[in-house]
């Protein structure tokens, strides 16, 4: 296994990738924060293997950044866990042959940026509300890194539910001509989703955490058994994550793709849940039955 090469420039990275794309090569693109972990990991496998479909070998790429854009003013942007050695060992495992690691926020939003992506519904509710400004600011990053990294398909995963439907409403809306790929939530062995910021969680508030996930388990339990009242779905989820020490920012059961909230779960709808555990705010969906 080898090391990805490491790029910090953001102008270079496209020079690169501008003539990769030019010279017919598909390229797969995973953008990140870093501090990878296996939820990271899988997504760069399956970028390895979607440059690859073409026949000959493609170019898979990752980008490390953690975008001050996205964060609001009392978040967490500088406490946020890094480890770049680490996260390129990781990215070479998992196939990645190039790494974009901006050194300095300036190389990313010069003096004089003054452009933004916003949208009229996606990004309502949900995050949306209770993080003025983030999908702003996560929408125009990745519209960046799309411009950077030319990719034919870029990989994001299902965890950020609500960001990857924005995300795929801006490439469709924008004519991007990327592929926007959602892919499964990567969990530990008791169910709680893989996350950076995991990190933060003390030992103890780490045996608390697993709640989340459990709560959503066993609301898919009942609805698979006939419960279809949204608001009592939604009830026995908040109920169990408070039981735990919790404070819930929401509890919401919504359609798929519009991410308006429902009366009557019905099949893939998708139940979300963002809490705090401590200083920690962990987010976790799924479908249910
Ligand atoms: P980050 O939190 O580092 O996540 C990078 C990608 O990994 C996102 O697409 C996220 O959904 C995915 N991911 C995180 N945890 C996962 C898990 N347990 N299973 C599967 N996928 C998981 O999301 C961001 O960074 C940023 O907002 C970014 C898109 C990079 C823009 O700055």
């Amino acid at each position: 296994m080898s090391l990805p090469e490491l790029i910090r420039d953001p102008a270079a990275w496209q020079r690169r990738c501008t003539a990769a794309r030019d010279g017919g090569t598909r390229i797969a693109l995973v953008p990140t924060m870093g501090y990878l972990h296996q939820g990271h990991l899988s997504l760069m496998r399956e970028a390895r293997r979607r440059a690859d479909e073409g026949g000959r070998p493609g170019l898979s790429l990752a980008t490390i950044f953690v975008n001050p854009t996205q964060f609001g003013p009392t978040e967490d942007l500088a406490r946020y866990p890094r480890d770049l050695q680490g996260d390129l060992a990781k990215c070479g495992a998992a196939g990645v042959d190039m790494v974009l690691a901006p050194d300095n926020p300036g190389a990313v939003y010069p003096k004089d940026f003054q452009t933004w992506v916003d949208f009229t519904e996606v990004s309502k509710g949900l995050c949306g509300d209770r993080r003025p400004g983030h999908f702003r600011g996560v929408a125009t990053v990745v519209a960046k890194l799309f411009g950077l990294s030319r990719p034919h398909v870029a990989l994001f995963g299902e965890k950020d539910w609500q960001q990857l439907r924005v995300l795929q409403r801006m490439a469709v809306d924008l004519d991007m001509g990327v592929e926007v790929v959602g892919m499964p939530i990567v969990r530990e062995a008791d169910g709680l989703a893989m996350s950076s910021r995991n990190a933060y969680l003390t030992p103890e508030e780490r045996g608390r955490a697993v709640a989340i996930s459990r709560a959503l388990g066993d609301a898919r339990r009942r609805a698979g058994e006939g419960e279809r009242d949204a608001a009592a779905l939604s009830r026995g989820i908040q109920a169990a994550v408070e039981a735990a020490g919790m404070r819930v920012d929401y509890v919401e059961l919504v359609h798929p793709e519009r991410l308006r909230p429902v009366e009557h779960a019905v099949p893939g709808t998708r139940a979300l849940v963002a809490a705090f555990l401590g200083r920690t705010r962990l987010i976790d969906n799924l479908a249910l039955p």
